[in-house]
């Protein structure tokens, strides 16, 4: 069996009672108001590319009128039955190609997916495609050089009783010279008084914050920087002008 990404396919269904809709309400509230801060045209039409289960549009489509797009089906079912008002489209973030653009644009953990410089650079200029000029695109980097926690665990509960999911989360860099870390997640599910352990790999990329700045600025934006601590883990938003 495929042990990697199951979180996205065989194992979806843990994403709606991973954490509650809530919890992404800090983030999505701060990045609705950068996008009117920052945006030089009326911002009504969003994009979310990785929009995964659909917890960040929860609070954005209150703001905007909102379009998904990720690469699991899977997520893209979760979402669907969260925010039944919003469009959601199966597509890969490094060459999907809608055909059209959008107010505002924005990617947020899924970006942790890329993990090399050349997809980086593709997945910005895809995005600066699919926005209007005078537009935003907010992205956000979580683990970049210099704040990544080796071996770091964290271990929290699921938001249902039955079935109890224990998440166990684990960051390692095997070889912190190249551009990727393993997150590995153990799941202790607890259903009808019976356990079953699953295992779940996904390798992420790492950049130093400079890869960051020049390939936002190699697909055409002018960028604004920001630090947010949500849950007590700090976040590089990068909030990005396309210019008129
Ligand atoms: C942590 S989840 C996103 C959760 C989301 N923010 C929410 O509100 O529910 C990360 C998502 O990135 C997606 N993803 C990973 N690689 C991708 C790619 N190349 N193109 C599009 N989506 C991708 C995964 O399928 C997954 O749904």
């Amino acid at each position: 069996m495929d042990r990697t990404n199951r979180l996205y396919n065989d194992l979806a269904w843990i994403w709606p009672i991973w954490g509650s809709v809530e919890e992404y309400r800090p983030e999505s509230e701060d990045a609705a108001r950068y996008f009117r801060e920052f945006s030089k045209i009326e911002p009504k039409i969003l994009l979310d590319i990785t929009c995964g289960g659909g917890k960040n549009d929860f609070t954005l489509k209150k703001h905007f009128e909102v379009t998904g797009l990720d690469l699991s089906e899977e997520m893209l079912d979760n979402a669907r039955k969260l925010n039944p008002e919003c469009t959601y489209i199966q597509g890969d973030m490094r060459d999907f190609d809608l055909g059209r653009e959008f107010d505002a644009v924005y990617i947020n953990d899924g970006i942790a997916y890329i993990t090399t410089e050349a997809d980086l650079g593709r997945t910005f200029l895809n995005a600066c495609k699919h926005l209007r000029p005078g537009g935003v695109m907010i992205t956000i980097a979580e683990n970049y050089k210099g704040n990544f926690k080796q071996n770091e665990t964290k271990v929290f509960n699921s938001i249902s009783e039955e079935p109890l999911i224990t998440y166990i989360e684990n960051n390692f860099d095997p070889d912190p010279l190249d551009t990727t870390y393993e997150t590995t997640f153990v799941y202790l599910i607890r259903e009808a008084g019976k356990l079953r352990i699953e295992h779940d790999l996904h390798t992420c990329g790492i950049f130093p914050i400079e890869t960051w700045r020049k390939k936002l600025k190699a697909a055409g934006f002018e960028i604004h920087e920001r630090d947010e601590v949500y849950e007590g883990q700090s976040y590089r938003t990068f909030i990005c002008v396309k210019p008129i």
